[in-house]
């Protein structure tokens, strides 16, 4: 069974944090120490009182000392840095998987019974694995508050893991420059007791939408188009982002890049389809080629329904 040191965040901030103060100390130690000698220089050896410059030829004791010193400092850098990195690299046999998922501009972390979120939960005091996935371009995965972070390759397989010591929301963002709307990729780890975790994982409703007879169905479909992070790339207010606006869009004709014709469709459930599961088939005029990948696996023809009537909406 494994217990993180409830005082921290995950097991690696107590290691992190060491090896931060001790560079931090030995930085300030040195900021401090070296303004006083040059202080005293300035005042020792300016011109009145010292009024012939005069050549040193060498000195072997001094080379030795600021040899040696400063090479114990930076293995002492070293050794603090090491001591608090190795245990990332070998995460535990026994560790839950979480499939980390990355495209331009959002998060979405896939469960090994299937369940996909936008948050990542995981319950405490158990080691967590995330398989980090990186669909388009470089991304990377930071989680301050566990101290770390690690970069996500498109065509690699790379790991993280940690086990979460304190109950509690934190920041998960992408921190690798990936485009336009990389500020987006912002969401959060939630840290929650075993039991409540296994309450949520096991939980389906919220996976399935539909039969909410609460929120319209326009609701709903915004909140799907909000989930997946399309609002990155799509505005709602006819401003034209990297695709095309939902405004004004539902039930007229578009010109469209089909391969290399041209041709006019009409908006309708069929086109809004092939535009979610098949982004680059028609490619509206004006719009470029290869930004958006399919969504087959992220959005269910039930949701795409739903994402309709929000379309719909809009345009009354
Ligand atoms: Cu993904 Cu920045």
């Amino acid at each position: 069974m494994y217990t993180a040191d409830p005082q921290y965040a995950s097991n690696f901030v107590a290691g992190v944090d060491l090896a931060f103060m001790v560079i931090l100390g030995i930085s300030i130690f040195f900021l401090i120490a070296l303004t006083i000698v040059m202080l005293v220089f300035i005042y020792k050896y300016r011109r009145d009182r010292h009024p012939e410059a005069i050549q040193n030829e060498g000195n072997n004791k001094l080379e030795v000392i600021w040899t040696a010193i400063p090479l114990v400092l930076v293995l002492v850098m070293f050794y603090f840095g090491w001591m608090g990195w190795k245990p990332m690299t070998n995460p535990p046999e026994e560790a839950m998987h979480v499939k980390a998922i990355a495209r331009m501009w959002n998060f979405s972390f896939q469960y090994e019974n299937g369940k996909i979120t936008d948050t990542l939960y995981v319950p405490i005091n158990e080691p967590v694995i995330l398989d980090l996935v990186a669909l388009d371009v470089l991304h990377s995965l930071y989680i301050p508050a566990f101290r770390v972070k690690e970069d996500m390759v498109p065509g690699q397989e790379k790991v993280m893991w940690f086990i979460p010591g304190t109950e509690g929301e934190f920041d998960l963002f992408c921190t690798e420059y990936c485009g336009l709307e990389h500020s987006y990729m912002f969401t959060g780890v939630k840290v929650m007791p075993r039991d409540e975790f296994d309450a949520w994982i096991t939980d389906t409703t919220a996976a399935a939408p539909v039969v909410d007879t609460e929120t319209s169905l326009a609701d709903q479909g915004w909140e799907v188009l909000r989930r997946n992070g399309c609002n990155a790339c799509h505005s709602v207010d006819g401003t034209k982002l990297i695709g095309p606006s939902y405004l004004g869009g539902w039930g007229t004709m578009r010109s469209v890049v089909t391969g290399r014709e041209e041709r006019e469709v009409v908006v309708d459930a069929e086109y809004v389809r092939r535009s979610i599961y098949e982004p680059n088939a028609d490619v509206v005029e004006g719009f470029n080629k290869g930004l958006m990948l399919s969504y087959k696996d992220m959005c269910s023809e039930e949701e795409i329904v739903l994402i309709i009537e929000y379309l719909k909406a809009l345009n009354e």
